[in-house]
């Protein structure tokens, strides 16, 4: 077979790309190591930032996100008892929007169905070749059967497990990383948020944080030990900890019920550089991963997917291959600022376990300043609703 973009991975950024490339007359083809229900089924991110947006938009996907999704035009931050809101209307003039990631994969499968688009699921051993040459190709297996694919470019969306970074030789690539000592346990549970915005919660117990899908889907977190199995939390044990560490009226009211989803997530800082090598280009979870408490990991691979559909763009409709020759420079400036935001809120919000009293004083001092200084909060809320492109 043959396409002009090679895709690899059917995630939101594979999908987003190859259906952006699709509006202007390229061609791509998706190769999907799982089926389309399993990626259905992964619980991720809540929070969408504007260029997301914009780029749905672009991409002809955004209707039932514009009827369904709810705009956040702030956040309340808790520490102990004290609670308070960052504005980001007020702030930037921007808001974002809580719509799950499920639903954007969803919209986006859908549209690529519905365009006839080829998405090849339950692949292994995908084999990128010659990447550093004029003609790469990409080798796999579907049902027993051997096949390859001949293209232009490669685009590595296969998120932080994948194959695409490794295929960028040692002596190039340099990666940097940074593990932080716990992990969040979420939940997804049939009830009606506590609040209609989020709470991010720093107690002395750990972090916890209240999010939502819908008026009737409720998404919260508690920081937790590496070691913990979800297995280990029953349903009671987990929303008698979350209670602990949001403040009390905000405890009071929370509506409990079974959990339909339970699962742990470890915290990772990490990106890797160049973000292209020859013809082929990382894209996503691929090339970095953040710490969730940002809420920028898929509003970063966002990112990257519009600076390499501009580039590729550009490379086809205009014959100049300034933007996919700029691609890695431009998407990693953006990309460490979200690492910096996305470590910053992190490490104010979570209890280490080798933190001193003195650096507890120093969270609480720092979260005082962020309640109280109108420019700490504008800071704050530039980086949450994403820095502009
Ligand atoms: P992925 O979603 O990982 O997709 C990669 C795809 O490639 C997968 O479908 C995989 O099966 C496939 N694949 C892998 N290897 C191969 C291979 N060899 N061949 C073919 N296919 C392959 N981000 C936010 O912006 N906001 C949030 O609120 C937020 N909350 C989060 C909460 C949690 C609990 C977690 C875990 C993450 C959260 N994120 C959030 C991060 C966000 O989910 C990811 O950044 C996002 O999924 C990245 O998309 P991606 O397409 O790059 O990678
Ligand atoms: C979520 O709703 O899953 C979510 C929201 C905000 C975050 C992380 C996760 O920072």
């Amino acid at each position: 077979m043959k396409t002009q973009v090679l895709i690899i991975g059917g995630g939101p950024s594979g999908l987003l790309l190859s259906q952006l490339l699709y509006t202007r007359g390229i061609d791509s083809i998706v190769l999907e190591r799982k089926t389309k229900d399993y990626v259905l089924g992964r619980i991720r991110a809540g929070v969408l930032e504007r260029g997301l947006l914009d780029l749905m938009r672009e991409a002809g996907v955004a209707d039932r996100m514009e009827k369904e999704g709810f705009p956040h035009d702030g956040t309340l931050i808790s520490y102990d008892d004290e609670i308070f809101r960052v504005d980001f209307s007020e702030h930037t003039g921007h808001a974002v929007m809580v719509y799950g990631q499920t639903e954007v994969t969803r919209d986006l499968y859908e549209a690529r169905e519905k365009a006839n688009g080829k998405i090849e699921y339950n692949v292994e051993n995908v084999v990128i070749h010659d990447a550093d040459s004029d003609a790469p190709y990409v080798t796999y297996d579907i049902g027993g059967e051997a096949r390859r694919v001949d293209c232009d470019f490669i685009a590595g969306c296969d998120g932080f497990h994948g194959v695409s970074r490794q295929a960028i030789p040692l002596d190039v690539r340099k990666e940097y990383e940074k593990i932080y000592p716990f992990g969040w346990l979420g939940i997804l549970s049939e009830t009606p948020p506590v609040n209609h915005e989020l709470i991010y919660a720093n107690s002395s117990r750990g972090f916890a944080l209240c999010s939502m899908r819908n008026e009737n889907l409720s998404r919260y977190y508690i920081q937790c030990s590496l070691s913990d199995s979800p297995d280990d939390w029953t349903d009671e044990a987990f929303w008698e900890e979350l209670k602990r560490r949001i403040p009390a009226d905000q405890a009071e009211k929370l509506v409990t019920g079974p959990s339909i989803e339970k699962s742990i997530a470890p915290l990772r800082s990490f990106v890797t550089e160049p973000m292209r090598w020859g013809r082929l280009f990382l894209c996503g979870d691929a090339a970095h991963i953040v710490p969730p408490t940002g809420a920028k990991g898929l509003n970063t691979a966002a990112s990257d997917v519009h600076y390499l559909y501009n580039g590729l763009r550009d490379f086809y409709e205009n014959n100049s291959s300034e933007g996919i020759d700029t691609y890695s420079q431009k998407a990693l400036a953006r990309v460490w600022k979200a690492e910096r935001f996305s470590w910053w809120f992190s490490s104010l919000m979570h209890r280490f376990p080798d933190q001193t009293d003195f650096d507890y004083k120093i969270q609480l001092a720092e979260l005082e300043f962020l309640r109280e200084n109108e420019a700490a909060q504008k800071a704050m809320a530039e980086n949450y609703v994403g820095l502009p492109y």
